[in-house]
């Protein structure tokens, strides 16, 4: 099983964004497998961002002998578009997701996309595929901003051409799963100072082999832990981590090895205005294990964009099997919060959502 329902292989649609007919009910739609036709580009010649216009997606040809494909110069961000209750489309926290991207361009050298052109391009990018948008409560549309640098050279330098793109894809609502997490021994997928904090496709191939490792041990995904003692919880794939010892919902704190999830903030500042005590601090498997052995040890839980939350039943090494609670309210009350603040079924946190159109 993944975390967002998608079955490896499943097809990806090639069709007219405008043809809804050809999209499956938004409960079908699974995650990242229903692209629009359409994308959103810009180019960057060394001094400024073009102007963002709309391409056919499989017009834009990516050079196999670009630093893009040759040594990962890219950045990537993921965020959603959703219809709301008043039947208006807004996008959920784009401002925090363009500080985020600009933070990772940062980090790789590459050019960085200002906040005006970021919600411009996935503004122009939903726009153009309006009708791949699922109703009010039932999905989004999820928006793939990406740079990539792009002249053909086989030498190691910063680029001087890049590229910026939009894609987007139709997705379900993500129904909240149970999963079983390996907590990787051997392998790291970052350390201080280097790339975890960066949305970055390095840090997705530095864990494919984490994942595969739990998965042929019949886990779901995989915890990472910090490099130095392999003691302490980092996040899981593509997912920022709570658990819930006693009272406290603790997460572990930005040491510049995870990513800072746009969820996972959302999260700890709802929780703290509903008087949760909410804490930023390391969380080591031991520290998991003796709350265990207490019976202080509830709920656990991943989230992200695509997955919202996803609850956690176990975190297992080849010592021990750390089981959270399955009865955890908290953590079910945390989702249903979520969604509705994400979609805008409530007025609380108005600030979040960006409006695009009615
Ligand atoms: N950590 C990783 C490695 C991710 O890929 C994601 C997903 O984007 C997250 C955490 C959660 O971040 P966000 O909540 O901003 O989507
Ligand atoms: C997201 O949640 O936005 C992601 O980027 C998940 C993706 C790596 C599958």
């Amino acid at each position: 099983m993944s975390a967002y329902g998608t079955e490896p292989g499943a097809p990806t649609n090639d069709g007219n964004p405008g043809e809804t007919s050809e999209l499956p009910q938004p409960e079908d739609l699974g995650f990242g497998r229903y692209l629009g036709a359409h994308l959103v580009l810009a180019e960057h010649d060394g001094a400024r961002w073009s102007a963002p216009g709309l391409l056919p997606r499989q017009a834009l040809c990516v050079p196999v002998a670009s630093a893009g494909v040759q040594y990962g110069l890219s950045v990537f961000e993921g965020l959603k578009a959703y219809r709301g209750a008043d039947g208006g489309v807004h996008l959920f926290r784009p401002q925090a997701h363009a500080h985020r991207f600009a933070a990772s361009a940062a980090r790789l050298g590459l050019p960085a996309v200002d906040e005006a052109l970021f919600v411009e391009s996935c503004a122009m990018a939903v726009d153009a595929h309006r009708k791949l948008l699922p109703p009010y409560g039932r999905g989004s549309l999820y928006l793939r901003p990406t740079i990539h640098a792009d002249e053909e050279f086989l030498g190691l330098r910063r680029a001087q051409r890049h590229r910026y793109s939009v894609v987007v894809s139709a997705c379900s609502d993500p129904a909240m799963k149970r999963l079983r997490l390996w907590a990787e021994p051997h392998l790291i997928r970052a350390a201080v100072g280097g790339l975890g904090a960066a949305k970055t496709g390095a840090n997705y191939a530095a864990g494919l082999a984490g994942l595969m490792h739990a998965q042929a041990k019949a886990y779901d995904d995989v915890v990472w832990l910090d490099a130095a003692t392999h003691t302490r919880l980092g996040e899981a794939g593509s997912m920022n981590l709570f658990v819930r010892i006693g009272s406290r919902l603790l997460t572990p704190p930005l040491d510049g090895c995870i990513l800072a999830g746009i969820t996972r903030d959302s999260l700890l500042q709802m929780a703290r205005r509903a008087r949760l005590d909410a804490v930023e601090c390391e969380i080591s498997l031991d520290d998991l294990a003796i709350a265990q052995q207490r019976g202080e040890l509830g709920g656990a839980f991943g989230c992200g964009t695509a997955a919202r939350i996803v609850a956690i039943d176990e975190i297992g090494d080849s010592t021990r099997c750390i089981r959270f609670s399955a009865q955890d309210a908290c953590v079910s009350r945390l989702c249903a919060a979520l969604k509705d603040v994400q979609e805008g079924g409530t007025s609380d946190w108005p600030q979040w959502r960006y409006g695009l159109f009615g």
